[in-house]
């Protein structure tokens, strides 16, 4: 959540107006205008070019993923999974596709905990043995076939040329390698890439990758199927045992994208289309959504607000913690988490001035998750888009390359509960509904989401582990705000997730007196956090026909409109 922007008078707009433009827009076959915003140049770059092409945004969401899994390789890619929320004009369909990485048949509840039964260190998040099965090359496929209008291999061809033809080193990417230079030392193959003569190279340097581009040209070839089946799968497999892992080639066989019904409830006069599980995203913004739909935010000062939006987070949080988890291995109560009477419930424990201790809500066990992972956000002059967020979880993932495979595996397994009681790097609880199993997936944070009203659209996302929520959270509070683009990526963040019990901020989120307001209530703080996300938005104002497109200034992205 993020709370530098003040609401800004839209009022001054009439209603018939609004209600004119608001049909004109529905009567209107789609902006006009194709916009992305993702973490790189050269990906939102790949993107427009296959629009300019003649391909829908589903292809460019296809080539953005793509180059993405090249040059922003600590974040996503050919070893990792994600989240594809669609939407196509032509019929209104709107799809969740999950390609979120499964756990492998060998894999079992206890599998990184030693003989003390304590959670042994690092286990679940350096090597293969912290690797789920991956979904992108899948993914690309199934959105390829089914949803888009180009062939797969001509969306992947900007991301093969520039891994065989090599992309300068930019800082933030320095930067990862650097933190985690030792662990991608002790991979053969990750080294060759990302070091040089096993030093950080310098900003500038050539990243060239011979053995990525030789993969992605595979799955291309075969629409992702040699990746999954055959000669590949059954070297990949075996190198992943080799090194301690616990794939096999029936695993990678196995492997399925599934499309989900999106979650969708209403706030105000907003539709709110989004994630569902395996992602906890789109339920506990329903949860603290529906907890603020009983009060009149737009009457309040501006602490109080603050505080109503922590105590909404806090119990959502909670819920997320005990509840959620895969929904083809856990029964999850939905209509909870959309049941304005379950939300009535909630509100009926918050004081207006007091901060509740999150001791005093009822307790759940905990579990883990963590950093890296990317967004982007797609609209084609058609309408159609895409809002995707895609990971291999921590910088680098299992910062483990299979032998002459040329891609890092994910360490998304990191993303169970590995064990009750141990709080993860973002410090997220989790339940028995998030254990380990063989084929499940990890409760994610990831939530790609569409927002609606008779005024205009918003396509938000963001990396951040477990502040992916609370940041989608605030950007759409700001964009019904009347926010811009630029201003929602850039407002400062403000995040509370249950537990640790502290509101944590980022610099300029409150003023002095916000937070004086806020301590006399009880609420603590927390700074210091140095991952906030990377938020990548675009919005379309039915009224002016504006479109606009806006990367987070804390990362190296860029938003264009064309
Ligand atoms: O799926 C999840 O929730 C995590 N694997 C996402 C990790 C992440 O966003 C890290 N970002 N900084």
């Amino acid at each position: 959540m993020s709370a530098r922007f003040r609401p800004r008078a839209l009022a001054a707009l009439a209603a018939p107006v609004l209600w004119l433009a608001a049909a004109l827009a529905l009567a209107a076959p789609g902006p006009g205008r194709n916009a992305i915003a993702s973490a790189h140049p050269l990906a939102t770059q790949a993107g427009l070019d296959v629009l300019a092409a003649g391909g829908n945004a589903v292809d460019a969401a296809v080539a953005v993923s793509a180059v993405l899994a090249v040059v922003e390789p600590a974040s996503s890619g050919v070893g990792g999974g994600g989240f594809y929320l669609v939407h196509i004009a032509a019929d209104g369909h709107d799809v969740f596709v999950d390609a979120r990485e499964s756990a492998p048949g060998k894999a079992r509840r206890d599998m990184f905990l030693g003989p003390d039964g304590k959670p042994r260190s690092g286990a679940s998040i350096s090597g293969p043995l912290a690797a789920g099965i991956p979904g992108e090359p899948a993914a690309w496929a199934h959105l390829a076939a089914r949803y888009g209008r180009l062939p797969l291999a001509q969306s992947l061809a900007a991301a093969i040329r520039i891994a065989r033809d090599g992309f300068p080193l930019y800082a933030r990417l320095q930067n990862a390698i650097r933190v985690k230079q030792a662990q991608l030392a002790a991979s053969k193959d990750a080294a060759a890439v990302f070091l040089d003569h096993g030093q950080v190279p310098a900003v500038g340097a050539m990243i060239r990758q011979p053995d990525l581009a030789r993969t992605l040209e595979l799955i291309a070839r075969s629409e992702a199927r040699e990746f999954y089946r055959g000669r590949f799968a059954e070297r990949l497999a075996a190198a992943v045992t080799r090194d301690g892992g616990l794939w096999s080639a029936e695993d990678l066989a196995r492997y399925r994208v599934i499309e989900r019904e999106p979650v969708r409830f209403r706030y105000r006069d907003a539709t709110i289309v989004t994630s569902p599980p395996p992602s906890s995203g789109g339920l506990v913004l329903a949860d603290a959504f529906g907890i603020l739909a009983g009060y009149e935010l737009g009457t309040l000062d501006s602490a109080t607000r603050i505080h109503l939006e922590i105590e909404a987070l806090r119990r959502a949080y909670r819920d997320r913690a005990e509840y959620l988890g895969d929904p083809d291995f856990v029964k999850i109560p939905v209509e909870q988490f959309l049941s304005p009477l379950y939300a009535a419930g909630q509100r009926t424990s918050i004081r207006l001035d007091r901060a509740t201790p999150s001791d005093l809500l009822r307790p759940v066990y905990t579990g883990e998750e963590s950093p890296s992972t990317t967004h982007f956000s797609v609209l084609d002059h058609d309408g159609n888009r895409v809002a995707a967020t895609i990971s291999i979880n921590l910088f680098f993932g299992a910062t483990y390359v299979a032998p002459g495979t040329g891609f890092l595996l994910n360490d998304t397994m990191d993303d169970f509960a590995v064990a009750a009681g141990t709080p993860n790097a973002f410090e997220l609880v989790g339940a028995d509904a998030n254990s380990i199993a063989p084929g499940k997936r990890a409760l994610s944070s990831m939530t790609p989401t569409f927002v609606e009203t008779p005024k205009g659209l918003l396509i938000v996302g963001s990396p951040g582990g477990s502040t992916i929520i609370s940041n989608v959270f605030g950007c759409v509070l700001h964009w019904l705000d009347g926010a811009g683009a630029a201003a929602i990526v850039a407002a400062p963040r403000l995040h509370h997730q249950y537990l640790p019990d502290a509101v944590m901020i980022e610099p300029g989120a409150l003023t002095a007196e916000e937070r004086a307001a806020l301590e006399k209530r009880g609420h603590t703080f927390r700074t210091g956090r140095s991952s906030w996300g990377n938020t990548q938005v675009v919005t379309w104002d039915y009224a002016t026909g504006r479109v606009e497109a806006a990367s987070d200034p804390r990362g190296f992205g860029a938003g264009l409109v064309y």
